[in-house]
């Protein structure tokens, strides 16, 4: 059987093999909302500038709402043999309003109806992401301002480094988080102009109004290229880089929940609502969800390397090759949707364990700054001494294998003899990350501050009016 679409050329179907390297049903069924989304709004203004009758639009509009319907209700019979969804649902209005479902496709092509499918849904997916981050940075100010004063170990190189506070640590992914979302955004911005009209490639002859369609889609303008308007995929490419980005984060994190929950570390407990038990080891409670989230970041790069590969050596204006995007483009998409969601709930559901933290704090001679800090401030010694004296004292600590804080003054004052009483007030891990009050430090009190400033900014958002989209 030759094909109904085009099969005015065509006497004989295609090849088995043919049909399943060229068919994308299986996938791109995923478009169908934006598909009939974008061909109601064409189908609008073909009306509107008379290119087809009035009655017929209306018999359109109202089969692709059956249309819709019938695939949320999963009544639609998507076919292989009709190759994609723009071709499955053109072929099911065709049996619903007979003839003048033949009209929709004046002034249109399936390389401009595909880049507008694909943007639409890429668009529905930024806006959805961004919420999800926003609720993720939300959690993390929460737990911020909850454990702004619980001191933990800060680590450079994962070697105790100097105290900080749970809060801080928090708030760190809240900065990452909220430039992932500047990202997201900015990909949204750029992406939002509407490619319908430009129909093979070369634009068409007949009077469209391609602001009505842009406006109608909540678009800011039409494309300006017809050429450039099929060809790209820039957008998918600019989303799948920022949601790569924001994945390394949610990766970092994920890490260190890792290593944090284990029996080594014991920073933090999960329950049983994120992790999973050992069929043969009763002690074990594994964070699989924070490893699958780390596992999801090679994943979300992964499709974007392969489009940025599929895209890199393509001839203007569309090639077939356009049609691996979604793939990619979903999977990577959603894969963040989805890391997103369990970072959320494992922040939500975490618990630090504030003894373990502080004990942990004050291990590795993490107070040692605070120390050379002190002779400086105290002493007016040049820092690079201060260093050296510092050093030796903590060679005596650890000789001793004492904490800073319990090696005798006496010894102290052997090594510098201007050393009084007063040190031991710095060598503590609260006093220490008390005094971190530099902007951006990490004293409770400015934890707290932030935190507050964070939540409020974000609920602020949240009461906003959601992004708008014109009628469709
Ligand atoms: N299924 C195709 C895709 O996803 C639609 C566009 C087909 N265009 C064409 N000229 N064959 O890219």
């Amino acid at each position: 059987m030759s094909n109904r679409m085009w099969g005015g050329r065509f006497t004989t179907g295609p090849d088995a093999v043919m049909e399943e390297i060229n068919a994308s049903i299986g996938f791109d069924r995923k478009l169908y909302a934006q598909d009939i989304r974008g061909s109601k709004a064409h189908a609008s203004m073909l009306a509107a500038q008379g290119i087809i009758a009035a009655d017929d639009a209306v018999k359109i509009q109202a089969g692709l709402d059956t249309i819709l319907s019938e695939i949320e209700a999963g009544r639609f019979e998507f076919k292989r043999s009709l190759e994609d969804i723009h071709m499955n649902v053109e072929s099911r209005l065709a049996e619903l309003v007979g003839p003048a479902a033949g009209r929709l496709h004046t002034a249109r092509s399936r390389n401009d109806q595909v880049a507008l499918d694909v943007k639409l849904w890429v668009r529905d997916t930024l806006d959805h992401l961004d919420a999800q981050v926003t609720e993720l940075m939300q959690a993390l100010a929460e737990k911020a301002l909850a454990e702004a004063g619980t001191v933990m170990p800060g680590f450079t190189h994962l070697q105790s480094a100097q105290p900080v506070t749970f809060g801080h640590h928090m708030l760190a992914y809240v900065e990452m988080l909220a430039r992932d979302r500047g990202r997201l955004r900015d990909a949204r911005a750029r992406l939002n102009e509407c490619p319908l009209g430009a129909a093979a490639l070369a634009g068409t002859s007949f009077p469209i109004d391609r602001q009505a369609t842009a406006a109608a889609l909540g678009f800011d303008r039409p494309t300006a290229n017809s050429l450039d308007s099929v060809a790209d995929r820039d957008f998918a490419l600019e989303a799948l880089s920022a949601a790569s980005i924001c994945a390394v984060h949610l990766s970092r994190f994920a890490e260190e929940i890792v290593i944090w929950t284990s029996a080594q570390f014991r920073f933090v407990r999960l329950s049983d609502k994120f992790t999973t038990g050992s069929s043969i080891m009763p002690q074990k409670r594994n964070p699989d969800a924070a490893e699958l989230v780390r596992a999801k970041t090679g994943r979300i790069m992964g499709s974007s390397a392969a489009l940025t590969m599929i895209m890199k050596g393509l001839p203007l204006t569309y090639s077939k090759d356009m049609q691996e995007d979604k793939e990619q483009i979903f999977d990577g998409l959603e894969s963040l949707s989805l890391a997103l969601a369990a970072m959320t709930g494992m922040v939500r559901d975490m618990v630090p364990d504030p003894a373990v933290l502080r004990k942990a704090a004050g291990a590795g001679y993490a107070t040692a700054t605070d120390l050379a800090d002190w002779l400086v401030r105290r002493l007016g010694i040049p820092f690079r001494e201060a260093h050296h004296v510092t050093g030796r004292i903590v060679g005596i600590a650890a000789a001793a294998d004492l904490p800073l804080e319990k090696v005798p003054l006496a010894e102290m004052q052997a090594v510098h003899a201007g050393i009084t009483e007063e040190v031991f007030e710095v060598l503590g891990v609260a006093r220490s990350v008390a005094s971190r009050t530099s902007y951006g430090g990490t004293a409770p009190k400015n934890v707290r501050q932030q935190a507050k400033a964070w939540l409020k900014r974000l609920g602020k958002e949240a009461a906003a009016p959601a992004r708008r989209e014109g009628p469709a």
